[in-house]
C-alpha cells in the first residue's frame, strides 16, 4: 500500500538495489515513500513486477529489465531512473507510449569509464594480468630480456568508436601518449577533432590503421555485433580490441577465434554477452584476453554520484521540477508528467 500523510497518498519509489550511502538524499525531503530491495542481488524478476505493481517510479539498474510486460503491471508507473548511462535494458519507446519519464545518469561516469579503458588498453598492450599470473605461478625465477615483452602504447594510433563523452575522455587523455587518434562516430565533432587533434575516419579505416580500437557506443539494434568477423579480420595482426561498452556490441565468438588464432593481437573487456560470464567462457582460457567484470565506471566517488543523479531525476519529477537527464523528454513537453 501507498503511504498516505495527512490523506495525501504520497508516490512510491522502487529502488532494486541496495546502493552507495547517500545516494538516495536528493529524495530525502521529497515526499515520496521508498521501497527499497534490500539485497545486494538482482530482483528476481517475480518479485520485480509485483513490486513495480505498486510503484509510481523506479529507480533502476542495467540487470533490471523494463519491458512491456513491466509496463503492463504497472500502472501508476510514471517515472524511471536509470542507474546508469547506457539504457539498453529499458524498452524506451513503450515506456514514452505509456507516458513514463526514462532518466539517466550521462556524464557522471564519463571519465571514470576513461580511465578503465585506458586501464584495459594499457593492461592489454604491457601484459599485466599475465604477469601477474606469472608471479602467482613461481614462474618469476629470473629477470629475462625477452620475458613477457608488449606493445608500445606511446606513439602508436588509436581507434574511438563512437565520440560521446566516455569517447571524448578517451581521446583527451591520449595526448600524454603522444597517439595519432582517429574516430569514427555517428555524429562528426569538429571542435572535438580542433581541441585533441582528432582525425574523423571512415569505421572501415578506422579499423585497418588502429593499434588500439576502443568502444563507445550504445547498444541498439544498429550496434549489436558492430565487431564481428569481417571486423576483426579487417583489424592488424598486432592490434587490441578494447570494450567498456556493453557486451553485444562484440560477436563474442568471433573475438574469442580471432584471439585464438590471432587475427588480432589481444582484447581486454569490462562487458561481455552474456553478463555475467561464465568462469568456463573459453575466452578467459586465452592468455592474450583480459576480462573485468562490467566495472568501469566502478568507483566510490562515481557511483554515489550516479546515484545522486538518479535520484534527483526522480526528486524532480515528483516534485514538479524539471529532470535534469531525461531521455525521453517528450514525455514531458506532451504534459505526460
Ligand atoms: C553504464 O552506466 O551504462 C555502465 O555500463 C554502468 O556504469
Amino acid at each position: 500500500m501507498n503511504r498516505t500523510i495527512a490523506g495525501v497518498t504520497q508516490p512510491r519509489i522502487l529502488v532494486t538495489r541496495p546502493l552507495p550511502p547517500g545516494s538516495l538524499a536528493p529524495l530525502a525531503s521529497a515526499p515520496v515513500h521508498i521501497d527499497q530491495w534490500e539485497h545486494d542481488v538482482p530482483m528476481p524478476r517475480e518479485e520485480l513486477l509485483q513490486r513495480a505493481a505498486q510503484a509510481d517510479g523506479i529507480l533502476a539498474t542495467l540487470v533490471d529489465r523494463i519491458d512491456q510486460a513491466l509496463l503492463d503491471v504497472a500502472p501508476r508507473l510514471r517515472a524511471v531512473a536509470n542507474y546508469a548511462v547506457g539504457y539498453d535494458n529499458v524498452d524506451v519507446p513503450a515506456c514514452t507510449r505509456h507516458g513514463v519519464l526514462v532518466s539517466n545518469t550521462p556524464g557522471v561516469l564519463a571519465e571514470t569509464t576513461a580511465d578503465m579503458a585506458w586501464a584495459l588498453i594499457l593492461a592489454g598492450a604491457r601484459r599485466i594480468p599475465e604477469g601477474v599470473e606469472y608471479i602467482r605461478g613461481g614462474r618469476w625465477t629470473t629477470w629475462g630480456p625477452m620475458t613477457l615483452l608488449g606493445t608500445d602504447v606511446h606513439h602508436r594510433t588509436l581507434g574511438i568508436v563512437g565520440m560521446g563523452e566516455i569517447g571524448w575522455q578517451v581521446a583527451r587523455r591520449a595526448s600524454g601518449f603522444d597517439m595519432r587518434v582517429l574516430y569514427a562516430s555517428r555524429t562528426r565533432r569538429p571542435d572535438r577533432e580542433a581541441e585533441a587533434h582528432l582525425e574523423y575516419v571512415p569505421f572501415q579505416t578506422l579499423l585497418a590503421e588502429a593499434d588500439f580500437v576502443t568502444l563507445h557506443v550504445s547498444l541498439t539494434p544498429e550496434t549489436r555485433h558492430l565487431i564481428g568477423g569481417p571486423e576483426l579480420a579487417r583489424m592488424k595482426p598486432t592490434a587490441y580490441l578494447v570494450n567498456t561498452a556493453r557486451g553485444p556490441v562484440v560477436d563474442q565468438h568471433a573475438l574469442y577465434e580471432a584471439c585464438r588464432d590471432g587475427v588480432i593481437a589481444g582484447a581486454a573487456l569490462d562487458v561481455t554477452d552474456p553478463e555475467p560470464m561464465r568462469a568456463d567462457d573459453p575466452l578467459l582460457s586465452l592468455p592474450n584476453v583480459t576480462v573485468v567484470p562490467h566495472v568501469a565506471s566502478a568507483t566510490a566517488a562515481t557511483r554515489l554520484k550516479m546515484g545522486t543523479t538518479a535520484a534527483e531525476n526522480l526528486a524532480a519529477f515528483f516534485t514538479g521540477r524539471r529532470p535534469p537527464t531525461p531521455v525521453n523528454p517528450e514525455v514531458l513537453d506532451s504534459g505526460g508528467a
